[in-house]
């Protein structure tokens, strides 16, 4: 048994940065840092409409997820060779091992690149070698969730799984992002029923700008396993009961959620509700390039805004994170006896 209690609350930043956890929501595209685009940039003789790494960062002041979608869209120019989507990964994988993230289930956009010429075999050749390299050389186990732009038809997005089946060996799932608003779950119901008969997990962006009634169709028409971001589920509480009793993971994204405005200021998110309410929320960092920082960023910045959050809860969110990732129970075990140990050390 750990003793929560005893826990002084000034020893919460050392612990959120030290324990075990699992990252389920980050866009690798939104891992590219302003010097990587930079330099990717200058390694493949892309011209960039911004003069220089400050002017681009000194663009990341968004009101909302569209006026976010416009710049990331513009920033994954630059990835042309497979060797950057390698880059771009083990940017990544190094800022996550050092954040003590022993599992990352990485989204990544194959339209971005596609629809700009740039070949799926190339996007996930670089990819999925970055996620070898990552667990041999940095102990971070890696697993690749292929999302569609929800912006885009569903027609669209039946030709890029075909695209993509010649590598189903290389990742787990799909997912679906983009712009919520105007592009409900149910858009995407032949697509998904395809990849769920193929054995692929299913998850899908809803709740994040979107209404409760996407997350009710994520689940009922697309019969996702996680809904991401998912924090619009407070406005109704039949949605809150249901997400409890399924025990369905919420991908929860506090600095994204700031930056993109779905809250005002950090002490206004519902973090607190949502463990409150019982839900299986996590804490990941969607697009920390763009968003202020990376996973243990999330967790510090929440927990410093939110001050009813406890080690209690920071044990929890990282035991969800295990409980809704996509590996084996026996791996799940070996990763909650790490965490516990943290714990218990005090
Ligand atoms: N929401 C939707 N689409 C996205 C996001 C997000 O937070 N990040 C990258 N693509
Ligand atoms: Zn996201």
């Amino acid at each position: 048994m750990i003793d929560f209690a005893s826990i002084p609350p000034a020893r919460l930043p050392d612990l959120l940065r030290a324990m075990p956890k699992a990252e389920l929501h980050l866009h690798i595209e939104g891992s590219l840092e302003p010097e990587l685009i930079f330099a990717l940039a200058r390694r493949n003789g892309v011209a960039l409409p911004y003069a220089s790494v400050e002017a681009l960062r000194a663009a990341y002041a968004f009101t909302d997820l569209q006026s976010f979608l416009d710049i990331y869209y513009a920033g994954a120019s630059v990835l042309l060779k497979e060797e950057d989507f390698f880059d771009m990964g083990m940017a990544y994988f190094r800022r996550a091992a050092a954040d003590n993230v022993v599992h990352a289930e990485l989204f990544f956009d194959p339209q971005t690149h596609t629809d700009r010429g740039v070949s799926f075999a190339t996007v996930i050749g670089g990819l999925s070698r970055a996620c070898e390299v990552a667990q041999r050389d940095l102990g971070v186990s890696a697993l690749l969730i292929l999302c569609f732009l929800r912006h885009l038809s569903e027609e669209a997005a039946f030709a890029t799984l075909e695209d993509a089946l010649p590598h189903q060996d290389k990742f787990i799932g799909v997912g679906l992002d983009s712009g919520e608003r105007g592009n409900p779950p149910e858009k995407f119901a032949r697509v998904f029923a395809r990849c769920r008969e193929l054995g692929l997990h299913v998850v899908a962006h809803a709740g994040e700008e979107g209404p409760p009634a996407y997350i009710w169709s994520a689940l009922d028409v697309l019969q996702v396993e996680r809904i991401d971001h998912g924090v619009a589920c407070l406005d109704d509480p039949a949605l809150v009961a249901r997400l409890a009793a399924e025990r369905v993971p919420l991908t929860v994204c506090p600095l994204s959620n700031v930056k993109l405005c779905v809250y005002p200021t950090m002490d206004a998110h519902k973090l607190v509700e949502l463990l409150a309410a019982g839900l299986c929320a996590t804490v990941n960092s969607d697009d920390p390039a763009y968003f202020g920082g990376y996973i243990n960023q999330n967790f510090l910045a929440a927990f410093a805004a939110l001050p009813q959050l406890t080690a209690k809860h920071a044990h929890q969110l990282a035991a969800n994170s295990f409980e809704a990732s996509f590996v084996d129970a026996a791996t799940k075990a070996r990763w909650n006896q790490a965490l516990d140990k943290v714990f218990a050390a005090g």
